[in-house]
């Protein structure tokens, strides 16, 4: 039987570099939080028991973190004072008491490193003979990183950081990556043994790499530098982010979804697309959308916390937000889909319709320039062009309710709240303020008045009154 894993995730760094009000670990990449990225590593390689170690905004950080992983097995330990990263590890203990097994060392600041890094790292360890594997990279530059020291036979023995190197260490390429593997039994006796006696004062958990290598072998993973890479300012955030944007895109891709201009394609963590959808140019898929599969999602559409069913198509430009689209639907180009609007099958909004709270039932058509705002519009209705629903009343919010195969003429506005019955028609230019009973036709506008020969009398009467030149 394989040892069990836990996962101590460091996250108490103050992020002085972001010049932010926020926590270094809670700016989001793609739509979710850097420390989630790394959390999420840590639960897919099957760690039982995931400890963040938490410390400036400690609230805040575990208030967000707990609230994406409700579910899993993550708990926090708050490091009180940045004393090193070895008193980070020490500070994570308490909540790993009585945990026998394999302890996996990150960083809430490293959200690029993949499953399958981790696992070589997991695999490496679980096959060597030391109590302690660790990843290295070699960096263009290896600039302000702990060097790996090795020794004949390229045996590692210990790490330096770059303050405590001397200049012929400071030429050494291979760098240590921060991330571990370890014995909890050895990481915690180790960790008891670190002194501040290093140029920065700190409480380095380095250190414990050449305790492990007189144990026994310390076992190496080499990884790439892009994916080891740590996120310290907002111009690495944004470095980091397009570097998982485009995994994400490559994800969907292979997935079956086509995505015409990738370079310009904007898709959160946590969205899902079914196959045979096809993505245009300039297009953000933001907070769980959910898309599904015969899809066309138009240039420069917005989606956020949105469904798409299958075989729809969002137009160019269109804005969806909170919106449930249904099957076979269209929507746009430049359709405004609020929060809490709902189309059934075969619906179709079109261009300047903006919809809030607002249920179009099957194969309704509001076509153009509407405001379909706290609305239940039966199935096979006609929305007039032009068409308003007044749901507020500068107090509250009124509903509207359209029965089915209702004709709302163009230009109309609804004044809610009101009722309109199934198969009524209202006539273009009305203002309506009383129910309509099913089957009517609701007219209310002034009687049109036609009066001959008028445009020649006013021409001969115009023409009297002209000042001669
Ligand atoms: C550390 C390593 C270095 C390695 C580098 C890789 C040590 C002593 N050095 O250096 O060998 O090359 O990472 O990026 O470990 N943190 C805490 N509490 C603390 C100190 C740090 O939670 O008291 C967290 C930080 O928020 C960060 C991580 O630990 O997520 C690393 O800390 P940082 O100060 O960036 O380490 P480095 O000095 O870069
Ligand atoms: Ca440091």
């Amino acid at each position: 039987m394989t040892q069990p894993l836990a996962a101590v995730v460091l996250c108490a760094g103050k992020g002085t570099r972001m010049k932010s009000e926020m926590a270094k670990v809670l700016h989001p990449l793609l739509g979710r939080p850097m420390a989630w990225h790394v959390l999420s590593r840590a639960f897919e390689l099957g760690a039982q028991q995931v400890v963040a170690v938490v410390g400036h905004q400690g609230d805040a950080v575990k208030a967000s973190l707990s609230a994406l992983f409700p579910q899993l097995p993550l708990s926090f330990a708050v490091q009180a004072q940045q004393r090193g990263t070895g008193d980070a590890v020490a500070s994570a203990r308490g909540a790993l008491t009585g945990f026998h097994g394999a302890v996996l060392i990150l960083y809430g600041d490293v959200p690029l490193l993949t499953t399958e890094t981790l696992k070589r790292l997991v695999s490496a360890y679980r096959a060597a003979k030391g109590p302690l594997a660790m990843i290295s990279c070699r960096p263009p530059s290896p600039k302000g990183y702990g060097r790996v020291l090795r020794g004949p036979g390229h045996v590692v023995q210990g790490i330096v950081e770059e303050k405590d190197a001397t200049p012929e260490q400071r030429l050494i390429p291979e760098v240590n990556a921060g991330i571990y593997c370890v014995d909890a039994k050895f990481l915690w006796g180790a960790l008891e043994q670190l002194t501040p006696a290093n140029a920065q004062g700190e409480l380095y958990l380095t250190d414990i790499v050449a305790l492990a290598a007189k144990q026994g072998e310390v076992t190496v993973v080499e990884a790439g530098h892009v994916e080891t890479a740590g996120v310290n300012d907002r111009a690495e955030l944004a470095e980091r982010a397009e570097v998982l944007r485009q995994r994400v895109n490559a994800r969907h891709m292979r997935a079956g979804v086509t995505l015409v201009h990738p370079a310009s394609t904007f898709i959160d963590e946590g969205v899902e697309i079914g196959p045979d959808t096809l993505i245009g140019p300039n297009v953000a898929l933001h907070d769980d959308c959910e898309i599904g599969s015969g899809v066309v999602i138009g240039q420069g559409a917005v989606l956020t916390h949105s469904m798409v069913g299958d075989g729809s198509e969002v137009k160019p430009y269109s804005v969806l937000e909170d919106a449930v689209v249904g099957v076979k639907c269209h929507v746009g180009p430049f359709a405004r889909l609020r929060p809490g609007t709902r189309l059934d099958e075969g619906v179709h909004v079109g261009n300047f319709v903006e919809t809030k709270k607002a249920h179009l039932r099957k194969g309704t058509k509001a076509s153009h320039l509407s405001y379909l705002g706290d609305a239940e519009i039966g199935a096979n209705c006609n929305i007039g062009a032009g068409t308003i629903t007044c749901n507020y009343d500068g107090v509250n919010k009124h509903l509207t309710t359209l029965g089915d195969g209702v004709f709302i003429g163009s230009d109309t506005q609804l004044v809610a709240p009101v009722t309109v019955g199934d198969g009524a028609f209202v006539a273009a230019g009305s203002t309506i303020v009383e129910d309509v009973p099913k089957g009517a036709l609701a007219l209310s506008r002034a009687q049109q008045v036609n009066k001959e020969g008028w445009a020649e009398r006013r021409k001969k009467v115009l023409d009297g009154m002209k000042q001669p030149k």
